[in-house]
């Protein structure tokens, strides 16, 4: 018997969302991942996709400020949002704060988690300048990484800290 579904076009969805503080619009379909519109949809590669099913941590991106993982919402929920992705936290070829704390602390070794340690680091320093190591520790516990650099990690997050209570953030 004939699936004369398989031979339907799959069906467009505009979405528009803001990416990286810029307006982005992009057709995709409504099954589409929000790690997967941002990788293929936009280009925005830095993300990066592990396990796909939420565990490893390594799509992490900021919805509204909030650290959640791309590969387990869709695109089209993101609709209308503020989107941040690592390429959105450095201001031009000049790195961000936790950019320079993990190149500082050698936070990574082949840098395949980077990225979602990253992002989850600039939302908990965004909530919290000053948190202590358990603190770190709690909140990176949901990233996973593969080549197990993650006291370098700790020491990166932690110089991060040191360098906002330095400028006088509150913490
Ligand atoms: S790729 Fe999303 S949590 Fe692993
Ligand atoms: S640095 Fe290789 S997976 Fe973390």
């Amino acid at each position: 018997m004939t699936d004369h579904r398989a031979n339907r076009p799959a069906p467009g969805v505009e979405i528009e969302l803001v990416v990286n503080g810029a307006t982005r619009s992009a057709a995709t379909e409504d099954r589409v991942t929000l790690a997967d519109f941002l990788r293929e949809g936009l280009g925005l590669t830095g993300t990066h996709l592990g396990c796909e099913h939420g565990v490893c941590g390594a799509c992490t991106v900021l919805l509204d400020g909030e650290a959640v993982r791309s590969c387990l919402m869709l695109a089209v929920q993101a609709r209308g949002r503020q989107v941040t992705t690592v390429e959105g936290i450095a201001d031009g070829d000049d790195l961000s704060p936790v950019q320079l704390a993990f190149r500082e602390s050698h936070s990574f070794q082949c840098g395949f988690c980077t990225p979602g340690f990253v992002m989850s680091t600039v939302a908990l320093l965004a909530g919290n300048p000053n948190p202590d190591e358990r603190e770190i520790r709690e909140t990176l516990s949901g990233n996973i990484c593969r080549c197990t650099g993650y006291e370098s990690i700790i020491e990166g997050v932690l110089l991060a800290a040191r360098r906002n209570v330095e400028a006088g953030l509150p913490g």
